[in-house]
């Protein structure tokens, strides 16, 4: 396995540009299931997620091509049974159901497995779909999905810690070609679920209050294809500010959406970082001493979970007490101890996290977890005297382009090595 060798203590300068949001293309691959025409999806990053979600596709039956950041897929004919191993590697394929269903009634997948960061169960999905009419059964590892037709009504869609982010997407994709009209109460209302339902829109979808908690779809017979050109990572444009926070530089962030980052932003500012917008770049520096701040996650337009061990390392760094609170998911902080292993002061109780921040971290191995707890190494590396290993690279390349490229050409020590 690939592992990132880091030389810490070099302040980051220079420009990054962010691709396309991994949590948007996603389930906008899945939705090209929705017609048999040709669907060009531009802006994709280029992600191991990105590329399992093709194979994903093409064992379906469509065709599937990328050219540079380009995708074309064409689902002239589809099978309704998604390959058992290949669905159970990737959360973001359980997305695949909604489209199958709406276009050919029946969806059969396996159940996405448990993850690291908590149980992440599936059954708001499957009580969307439940409520559009179809039956649906859980056997042998399988989920199922019938219906003989489908019919719009209103459904409520929160669950425990609020609304569901693919759930709300896998139910508007299979109630787009719904009889009649479905409203979804507690809808997502993240910019990803906005970016889709855009999607669905230029395929000739009928839907409204996208970016609300109050979605209303009306039904059409068919679909036809589209271009679309994917958002940019919000949460990627995030990571790189805070490393050039935590590493005192002064980084332009270009191509983001400022507007989708609203919570971060504000957060960082209140930390004393100092952040310039002008368009569609971010200029971060610090502006002096660093203060702590708490920090609670929450759907969107809340502080996003999927930022919360990045902004983790800025308040190890900051001297004094800050208290960060996991809302979203119930076990999302692996990253702490692997944080303790560079002198981070770290108590976690319950929910939340105790940050004794201020103390000076040194470089040493870490072993990555999930996604966003490897890039939180990745900054804490960079901010780090000496040298960091991080292990496990394949869970950065899931959610990252280039992270490695993009780091070096701010002036980061970052190496790939590769095992051999
Ligand atoms: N939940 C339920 N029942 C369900 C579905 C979700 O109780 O049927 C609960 C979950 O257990 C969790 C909460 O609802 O407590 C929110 O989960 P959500 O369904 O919104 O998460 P998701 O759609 O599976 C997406 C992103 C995650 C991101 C979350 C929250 C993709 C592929 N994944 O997951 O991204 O953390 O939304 O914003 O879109 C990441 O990129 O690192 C990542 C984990």
């Amino acid at each position: 396995m690939d592992s990132l060798s880091i030389k810490g203590g070099t302040p980051l300068h220079g420009d990054v540009t962010i691709s396309g949001a991994k949590n948007a293309v996603l389930p906008i691959m899945a939705a090209t299931l929705l017609t048999a025409e040709t669907c060009v999806i531009r802006r994709v990053p280029n992600l191991s997620d990105v590329k399992f979600m093709a194979q994903i596709l093409t064992s379906l039956g469509a065709e599937v091509t990328f050219e540079g950041d380009t995708l074309q897929v064409r689902a002239a004919k589809l099978k309704p049974v998604g390959d058992y191993d290949l669905i159970r590697k990737m959360r973001g394929s359980v997305c695949i159901m909604g489209p199958l269903l709406g276009r050919l009634h029946k969806a059969t997948v396996s159940l996405p497995g448990g993850c690291i960061i908590g149980a992440r169960p599936i059954g708001l999905h499957l009580k969307g779909f439940a409520a559009l009419g179809a039956e649906v059964v859980v056997e042998a590892g399988y989920v199922r999905a019938t219906a003989k037709r489908l019919v719009g009504t209103e459904m409520f869609l929160g669950g425990r810690a609020g609304s569901t982010v693919l759930g709300t997407a896998n139910v508007m994709m299979a109630a787009v070609l719904a009889e009649g009209v479905t409203i979804i109460e507690s809808a997502a209302c993240e910019p990803e679920v906005v970016d889709v339902a855009n999607f669905l829109i230029a395929m000739g979808a009928k839907i409204t209050g996208v970016g609300s908690p109050t979605i209303t779809i009306t039904g059409v017979k068919e679909l036809h294809g589209a271009e679309h050109e994917v958002i940019p990572d919000r949460i990627e444009a995030a990571t790189y500010a805070l490393a050039a926070a935590a590493t005192d530089g002064e980084v332009r962030i270009l191509g983001a959406r400022p507007d989708h980052l609203h919570a971060v932003l504000d957060k960082m500012r209140d930390a004393g970082v100092k952040i310039e917008r002008n368009g569609t770049t971010l200029t971060v520096s610090r502006k002096g001493k660093l203060k702590p701040v708490d920090i609670t996650t929450l759907p969107y337009s809340g502080f996003p979970t999927d930022a919360q061990a990045q902004m983790m390392v800025l308040m190890a760094l900051t001297p004094g007490i800050s208290i960060i609170t996991e809302r979203i998911f119930e076990s999302r902080f692996m990253h702490v101890s692997e944080l303790a292993r560079l002198g981070a002061d770290i108590e976690i109780e319950g929910p939340s996290a105790i940050v004794k921040g201020g103390k000076p971290l040194s470089g040493a191995p870490v072993m990555a977890s999930d996604l966003r707890a490897s890039a939180a190494l990745v900054i804490a590396g960079l901010a780090a005297q000496g040298t960091t290993q991080v292990n496990r690279v394949y869970h950065l390349d899931r959610g990252y382009e280039n992270i490695d490229g993009k780091l070096r050409q701010l002036g980061a020590r970052i190496e790939r090595v590769e095992e051999t």
